[in-house]
Parts: structure tokens; sequence; C-alpha cells
């Protein structure tokens, strides 16, 4: 039996993911699990919920990181059981989101290569959506969490293409990493891209290997 695919749905704030994993699972029926990460009801998920809605409690950036990972680390038994059971993972958030937010910080020593250490081992995509835009407008009303200001979510942008170049390295083999504009499209029009690219790599793609970061 060929193992279900690992689709990950990347992006900036604002950009529509939570609206296009839940229409993608519609459409992937039963025959797939939308995990979100981060996946705040488990133990460090429910820390890393605290950190993003309680400016009050503070952690120093390296631990909120290590967090972050530790969340996918949590999930990742599950996630290969799934894969290996046939069903499909659609992922909402994951390892490049971890990369992007932590270095966009700033902060001395946590650079890529820092930020991507504990995020080794863990399965890869076998294929990413990352949604974007350029158009500021797109991306008013941001809400109250902690990285949810304009001038942040600008320094993740650019962090985002820079990890991005960083994974087209040949150690890395990157993977069907797949940029879509969604600025100025319709949910519909999102939807039938995604669809397209999603249900094309799922007639094509039978590999029962796994591939790790
Ligand atoms: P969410 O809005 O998709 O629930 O994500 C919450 C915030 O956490 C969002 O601003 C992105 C950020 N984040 C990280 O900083 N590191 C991570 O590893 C993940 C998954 C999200």
């Amino acid at each position: 039996m060929t193992r279900g695919r690992l689709i990950l749905i990347e992006g900036l704030d604002r950009t529509g993911k939570t609206t296009q994993t839940n229409l993608l699972l519609e459409k992937l029926g039963p025959n797939a699990q939308l995990i979100k990460f981060p996946e705040r009801t488990t133990p460090i998920g429910k820390l890393i919920d605290k950190y993003l809605t309680e400016r009050s409690f503070e952690l120093a950036d390296q631990a909120v990181h290590l967090l972050f990972a530790a969340n996918r680390w949590e999930l990742s038994h599950q996630i290969e059981a799934l894969l290996r059971s046939g069903k499909h993972v659609i992922l909402d958030r994951y390892v490049y989101s971890g990369v992007a937010y932590s270095s966009a910080k700033g902060v001395r020593g946590m650079d890529l290569q820092w930020c991507i250490q504990p995020e080794k081992g863990l399965i890869k995509p076998d294929l990413t959506l990352f949604f974007t835009t350029d158009t500021a407008a797109e991306r008013q009303g941001f809400g109250d969490e902690r990285y949810e200001v304009e001038e942040f979510q600008k320094k993740v942008k650019v962090k985002f293409n820079d990890v991005f170049k960083m994974f087209e390295n040949p150690d890395y083999r990157v993977n069907h990493i797949k940029i879509l504009d969604v600025g100025n499209k319709t949910v519909e029009d999102v939807a039938a891209a995604v669809w397209s690219l999603v249900s094309d790599h799922i007639a094509t793609n039978k590999s029962t290997d796994f591939m790790y970061f």
C-alpha cells in the first residue's frame, strides 16, 4: 500500500491558510486529517498559547523556539502513523514557520542554521504551498497575538525567502515548494489553485519512502 502524502500549507499571517486547509480537508474527505501548528492543546502547546496570547508571559526567545519545535516532535509519531496507514495529512504551518518567525526576531546567534537544528529528523512534507501577498492592504486586520504586528510580519516575509533559499541548497534536498500569490484572489480562486496542485501531486507521487529535515 502506498503511504499518504504530507501536504503543508505555509504562509504569512492573514493569508487565508486556515480557510484553505479546511477546504482542502473537505475535498480530500475521510482519507485525510488536518493538523495545525502550533497544536495548542498539548502540554507544550498550552505554554505556546500562553506565550502568544499573554504579553506579560515572558520566555527567552531561544526557549520559545525550542517549544515550537518540541510541539512538532510531540505530534511526529501520530503524523508518521497516519501516513503509513495511507491517510493524507494536511499541515497548517510547520518547520518553515518555525525557522522564519524565530530568525526574524534578530536575536544574536539565532540564525537560520541555529533555528533548523531542533527540527532535524522531522518528516519533510511531500508538497508545500506557500501563501504570500505583495499588497499590505490584504494583510490588514491582524489579531492581538504577539507576532501579529505589521513591522514584524515584514521581517518574517523576508526570512521565509531566506529559508526557502536555504532549502534549495542540495544538502537539504528541497522538495516541491510552490509559491502562491494570494493577493487580490478570491477564496474560490485560491482553493482551485490549491486543489489543482494537490490532486496532481497525489496522482503522480506514489513513493513509500519518507524524506526528513
Ligand atoms: P497561528 O496564527 O497559525 O496559530 O500561529 C501562531 C503564531 O505562531 C503565528 O504568528 C506564527 C507563529 N509560529 C512560530 O513562531 N513558530 C512556529 O513554529 C509556528 C508553527 C508558528
